[in-house]
Order: structure tokens, then C-alpha cells, then sequence
């Protein structure tokens, strides 16, 4: 399974999205292979946002490794699913998705509750983003574990 979390700029929400299902992954034994981009190149290179990383740590995730990058066609080749934060990435990702393609495209939540961008809030609205996030990523992970099983 290889899974694609897409948000705008791949520095706040997709990255926790991508540190939650890994380490879910890990301790339910699941082999995914997880990764995140944003649907804008606005911060490619760079790390994630200091205020995610320091909520994600607090959670038990270190996402210090991750940089940014843009969606790439490709991706749409490379992975199985990809999430989208919002339903702006949402509609993002169908705008570009090519007719050919196998991949499948959904809005992260399970209840369909769009991610609020955090970016220009504080600590509470990166918690908030994490919180749906994380439930997001167990829900994901019950549906893997039900499909293997
Ligand atoms: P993300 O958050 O899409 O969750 O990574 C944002 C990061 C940067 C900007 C907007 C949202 N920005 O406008 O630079």
C-alpha cells in the first residue's frame, strides 16, 4: 500500500498526517509505504513548521527529517491513494489526476471534515489539525488491518 497525504504546502498538515499513519503502521505491523507533498511548491525544501513538529513530538512523532516538496505528476503513478487535507487539495488533486490513472483520491477524514489549514494560527489550531488528523490515521489504520486480516 502506498500512501500519499497532499495539503497545500507540505510543511503543517500533510507531514503529521504522514508521521501519525507511520507510526500506527508500525505498531499494528502493517507494511505501507507513506509520503506527503503539497499541492503548491511555496516551501519545498524546507522542514516542516517548527509549531507542527513541536505538537507532533508532544504526540511522539519526530517529523524533523521530512522536506517539503510539490505534487508531481508522477505521484499519481507512484501511489495507490492519496489523502487530501481539505477539499481544496481535494479538488486540486482531481484537477490534475490523469485520465489514465489507478490512484485513488479521498478526502482524509473519514466523517468528510476538511483539516483546517493552520498555518496562520497558533499552537491550538495545530492541535486541533492533530487531533483529526490522528483520528484519521487510526480509522485508516483499522480499515488496513480489517482488509489483511
Ligand atoms: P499546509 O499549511 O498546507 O498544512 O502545509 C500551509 C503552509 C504554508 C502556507 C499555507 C498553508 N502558506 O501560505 O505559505
Amino acid at each position: 500500500m502506498r500512501i500519499l497525504c497532499v495539503c497545500l504546502g507540505n510543511i503543517c498538515r500533510s507531514p503529521m498526517a504522514e508521521g501519525a499513519i507511520r507510526a500506527r503502521a508500525e505498531a499494528a505491523g502493517l507494511s505501507v509505504n507513506v509520503d506527503s507533498a503539497g499541492t503548491r511548491a511555496l516551501h519545498a525544501g524546507e522542514p516542516p513548521d517548527p509549531r507542527g513538529l513541536s505538537v507532533a513530538r508532544s504526540r511522539g512523532y519526530d517529523n524533523s527529517a521530512q522536506r517539503a516538496r510539490q505534487l508531481s505528476q508522477q505521484d499519481f503513478d507512484d501511489f495507490d491513494v492519496a489523502f487530501a487535507m481539505d477539499r481544496t487539495n481535494l479538488d486540486e488533486l482531481r484537477r490534475r489526476l490523469p485520465e489514465d490513472a489507478n490512484i485513488r483520491i479521498e478526502l482524509f477524514h473519514p466523517d468528510d471534515l476538511d483539516i483546517p489549514d493552520p498555518y496562520y494560527g497558533g499552537r491550538p489550531e495545530y492541535e486541533h489539525a492533530l487531533a483529526l488528523i490522528e483520528a484519521a490515521a487510526d480509522a485508516l489504520i483499522r480499515d488496513l488491518v480489517a482488509t489483511e486480516a
